[in-house]
C-alpha cells in the first residue's frame, strides 16, 4: 500500500505548521482574557504590563475606522462569530480578550498579560440550556432559510400515537471542545502592502477575504499559507478574531508578530460543540417496523449569533420512515458562538436517535441488527429521491459477521468475561450528508516528468494530499513521488473551506477534470499511462491547465462565490438523487463489577464512503473518528460555570480525552463501491461519518452489559454504579 504523501515530512519534523515560522524580527503577542462572563469593562490598567522589560505594545481598544467586524460565517461573513473583541467595552462571554500585549519574547508577553488588571461591571450570566435568562427561539422562525426549515414527512405524531409499540426518550449531550495538537495561532507579517498570514486553518479563503474586509485591504494583498493543519475538526474553519488585531499591531511595530493561544484560551476564543437536548419518539409495529419518528432538538448558541442546528438532516434519512417530524430550537446563552466540531450535529443526534432505536429493538424483541435491516430503504424519505448509493445494509451485515455478533446473548447482563467483568455488545448506524464545494485545480506537467497540482483543499492530517497524489499517479501511470500537491495556500488556488467531509469529493473531481484537460494538452489519449517527460518535451514547454468544478446541479456562479471566500456548498439533496455516507459500528465494552470502570477492548466499523481514495489514510481517519466517538461517550464534557460564565475544565488535565491506553482493537472495513452518480471519481465523505453512531453503540453496549440505559453523555463511572 502507498503510504501517506506527508509521512516523511511529518515523522522527520520537517513539516512546518503555521506558527513554526520564525521570520527575522519576530515579536510575540499574548491575549488578556476578561474575568467576567457578561457585562462591561469600565477600566483597564496596563501600567504594570508596560513596565515589563521587553514589552513593545499593550493595546486595549482598536478604532472602528481601522478594524471592522468580520461577520458571522453562517450569515455571509467570515468568522465563527460576528463579535470582534477589542472594539468596545461590552463583554459577551468569559475569556473574551480585553487587551493584546506584544513583547520581544513569549515569556515577556505572557508575564505582562498577567499583570493587566481591569475593573468590570458584571451582569448575571446564563450558560446552560435551562438557565434563567437563556432565550429559546424556534429555528425556522429565527433563521428563515429553506435548508433550516423543520422536516415534515407525513403526520409523524399521529402515526406514533396509532402505533402498537412506542418509544419516547430525552437525551442530553454535553458541550465539548476540540483539543487539537496544534493550538490556534498565527504568524503575520507585512511584505510592503501585502499581508502574509501563516496559520493552521481549514479556510484560507475566509482568512484572506475576511481580513481584507476587516482591514479595508484588497483581497489580492492578503496571502494565506496553511500547508499543514495540526487538527482542524471545525474549530479552524473560519477567520479567528485575533488575526486582524495581530495584523494591526504588526503594522504599527513594523515587525512580524506571532500569537499562539494557550489551551485554556482555545476553550473561550474558539468555537465548540454546543450542548444539546434531544427528544426522540418512535412508533412501530410489533415486528419493529418503524411507522413514525419525531426528533426535536434544543441547541445552545450565543447571544450574538444563531449557530444553526441541523441534527435531523441525518436522522430523517437513516431508515425508511413513512412519517418523520424534525424540529430545532436555539437557546441563546452567554458564551462565544459555538460552531462545528467533527460530526457537529450528527454525532450527538445519532447518540439520541440510535439509542432510541436500540430501545425499540428491546421493546419488540428483535435483534438490533435485524431491526435496522428491516427498516432499510433506498429512497430518501424527505426528498423522495433515490440515494445515489446506500450500502448501509452491507455495512451492518459485514460488521456483524466480522464482529461475531451471532454469538451475542441479547439478555442484558448475561455475558461475562473470565475476570468477572460484564461484557456488552452494542451496535449503531450512522450517516453524514454528501456535500461538494466548488474547486479550482491547476495542473502543471514539467520536462522532468513531474506533475504539480494546486487545488482547493487543506491538509488537516486527514490525508487529502495522499488522496490527490494517488489519483494523479494512478491516472497518468506515474510514480506517486513525482506528484507534488499544493493545498491550503492562496497562491495556488482560491482555498474554499475544507470541512463537512467534502474535501475529497471536492478536490478529486476537480483534479480528475484537470487530468482530462492536461491529457488533451499533452496530446495523450484519455486513458492509459502517459510518458509525461516525453510529452512535455514534444510540446516544448511545461503544460499548464486550470479547471473549475462544482457539485451536481450547482450553478457555475458558485465558483465565484467560493473565490470570494463565501460558503458555496451543494448537497445532500441533488436534482436527481440524495447523497449520504453510511456506517455501522459494533462495540464491545467491559464493565469491571466493583469499580464500574468501562473499557472498550474492540470495535468493528464498516463504512460506505464510495470509492476509497487512499486506503492508508482512510483507515486512519476511521480509527480517529471511532476513538473520538468513544471519548464523547465516556470522557468529554465542557463544564460551564453557572456563576461567572466560561468553561471550568479548560485544560487537558481536566478535560480528559482518549489516550492510547484507552483504545483497544479497532477493525475498519470499507464497502468500497464507487458512487459515480455523485461525482466521476466515485468518492463520498469519510472524516465525519466515521464518528457518527459510535457514542450510541457504546451506550447500547453499556446497556447490554448492565441493563441500564444512559440518556446523558458522557457516561461516567458514577453513572454506572
Ligand atoms: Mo468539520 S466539523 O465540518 O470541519
Amino acid at each position: 500500500m502507498t503510504p501517506r504523501a506527508d509521512a516523511v515530512e511529518k515523522v522527520t519534523g520537517r513539516a512546518a505548521y503555521g506558527t513554526d515560522r520564525v521570520p527575522d524580527g519576530l515579536a510575540h503577542a499574548a491575549l488578556v482574557p476578561a474575568r467576567i462572563g457578561r457585562g462591561r469593562v469600565s477600566q483597564v490598567d496596563t501600567a504594570a504590563a508596560e513596565a515589563v522589560p521587553g514589552v513593545l505594545l499593550v493595546v486595549t481598544r482598536f478604532d472602528e475606522t481601522e478594524l471592522r467586524g468580520p461577520g458571522f460565517i453562517m450569515g455571509g461573513g467570515f468568522s465563527f462569530q460576528s463579535l470582534q473583541p477589542l472594539l468596545d467595552d461590552r463583554i459577551a462571554y468569559r475569556g473574551q480578550p480585553i487587551a493584546l500585549v506584544v513583547a520581544e519574547t513569549p515569556v515577556a508577553a505572557t508575564e505582562a498579560a498577567e499583570l493587566v488588571t481591569a475593573r468590570y461591571e458584571p451582569e448575571p450570566v446564563a450558560v446552560h440550556l435551562d438557565a434563567e435568562g437563556a432565550t429559546t427561539l424556534v429555528q425556522e422562525e429565527a433563521i428563515p432559510l429553506p435548508f433550516l426549515a423543520d422536516i415534515k414527512v407525513g403526520d409523524a405524531d399521529a402515526a406514533i400515537d396509532a402505533s402498537p409499540v412506542r418509544i419516547e426518550g430525552t437525551y442530553e449531550h454535553a458541550a465539548q471542545h476540540a483539543v487539537p495538537m496544534e493550538l490556534n495561532g498565527a504568524v503575520v507579517a507585512w511584505r510592503g502592502d501585502t499581508l502574509v498570514v501563516h496559520e493552521g486553518t481549514q479556510n484560507a479563503a475566509a482568512v484572506r477575504h475576511g481580513l481584507a474586509r476587516q482591514l479595508g485591504l484588497d483581497p489580492a494583498c492578503v496571502e494565506v499559507r496553511s500547508p499543514y493543519v495540526g487538527g482542524g475538526f471545525g474549530q479552524k474553519n473560519s477567520l479567528q478574531p485575533h488575526l486582524a488585531p495581530l495584523a494591526l499591531v504588526a503594522k504599527r511595530l513594523g515587525r512580524p508578530v506571532k500569537l499562539v493561544l494557550t489551551r485554556t484560551q482555545t476553550f473561550h476564543n474558539g468555537s465548540f460543540r454546543p450542548a444539546t437536548r434531544h427528544r426522540v419518539r418512535l412508533g412501530a409495529d410489533e415486528t419493529g417496523k418503524i411507522l413514525g419518528a419525531v426528533h426535536e432538538v434544543d441547541q445552545q448558541t450565543s447571544r450574538h449569533d444563531l449557530f444553526p442546528a441541523m441534527h435531523t438532516e441525518v436522522t430523517s434519512r437513516l431508515y425508511g420512515f413513512p412519517a418523520f417530524r424534525g424540529r430545532h430550537r436555539l437557546v441563546q446563552t452567554d458564551v462565544q458562538t459555538p460552531g462545528y466540531m467533527r460530526a457537529p450535529f450528527e454525532s450527538s443526534a445519532m447518540f439520541a436517535f440510535e439509542s432510541a432505536v436500540d430501545e425499540l429493538a428491546y421493546a419488540t424483541g428483535r435483534d438490533p441488527v435485524a431491526l435496522r435491516l428491516a427498516n432499510d430503504t433506498m429512497t430518501d424519505p424527505v426528498s423522495g429521491r433515490p440515494f445515489s448509493t446506500r450500502f448501509l445494509a452491507e455495512c451492518l451485515r459485514r460488521g456483524a459477521e466480522d464482529f461475531g455478533w451471532a454469538a451475542r446473548d441479547p439478555r442484558p447482563g448475561s455475558m461475562r468475561a473470565d475476570d468477572g467483568s460484564l461484557i456488552g455488545w452494542g451496535v449503531a448506524a450512522g450517516n453524514y450528508p454528501g456535500h461538494i464545494a466548488p474547486a479550482v485545480a491547476h495542473l502543471t506537467a514539467t520536462a522532468d516528468g513531474r506533475v504539480t497540482v494546486g487545488v482547493d483543499g487543506h491538509e488537516m492530517g486527514q490525508g487529502i494530499r495522499s488522496a490527490i497524489a494517488l489519483l494523479v499517479a494512478d491516472d497518468l501511470g506515474i510514480d506517486v513521488r513525482d506528484v507534488e500537491v499544493r493545498v491550503g495556500d492562496t497562491r495556488y488556488a482560491p482555498q474554499h473551506l475544507t470541512a463537512g467531509s467534502w474535501g475529497t469529493a471536492t478536490a478529486l473531481p476537480a483534479v480528475h477534470s484537470g487530468l482530462r484537460e492536461l491529457r488533451r494538452h499533452l496530446d495523450a489519449a484519455d486513458r492509459g499511462a502517459v510518458d509525461v517527460a516525453a510529452a512535455v518535451a514534444r510540446l516544448g514547454h511545461p503544460a499548464e491547465v486550470e479547471v473549475a468544478t462544482v457539485g451536481p446541479g450547482q450553478p457555475p456562479e458558485a465558483v465565484g462565490q467560493a473565490r470570494a471566500g463565501h460558503l458555496a456548498i451543494s448537497g445532500p439533496v441533488y436534482p436527481e438523487f440524495s447523497t449520504f455516507s453510511w456506517v455501522a459500528h459494533f462495540v464491545e465494552v467491559r464493565v469491571e463489577p466493583t469499580t464500574c470502570r468501562i473499557r472498550v477492548p474492540r470495535v468493528v466499523s464498516v463504512v460506505d464512503c464510495g470509492r476509497v481514495a487512499s486506503p492508508v489514510t482512510a483507515a486512519s481517519q476511521v480509527r480517529g473518528g471511532v476513538v473520538w466517538g468513544i471519548g464523547g461517550a465516556l470522557r468529554e464534557e465542557s463544564l460551564a460555570d453557572p456563576r461567572s460564565g466560561g468553561f471550568l475544565n479548560a485544560t487537558l488535565e481536566e478535560y480528559p480525552v482518549m489516550v492510547n491506553a484507552d483504545v483497544g482493537r479497532i477493525d475498519v472495513g470499507f464497502v468500497d463501491e464507487p458512487d459515480l452518480r455523485f461525482n466521476p471519481v466515485g468518492v463520498k465523505g469519510l472524516g465525519e461519518v466515521a464518528m457518527v453512531g459510535v457514542a450510541a453503540a457504546v451506550a447500547n453496549a453499556v446497556h447490554h452489559a448492565t441493563g441500564k440505559r444512559h440518556h446523558r453523555l458522557p457516561i461516567r463511572i458514577d453513572d454506572v454504579l
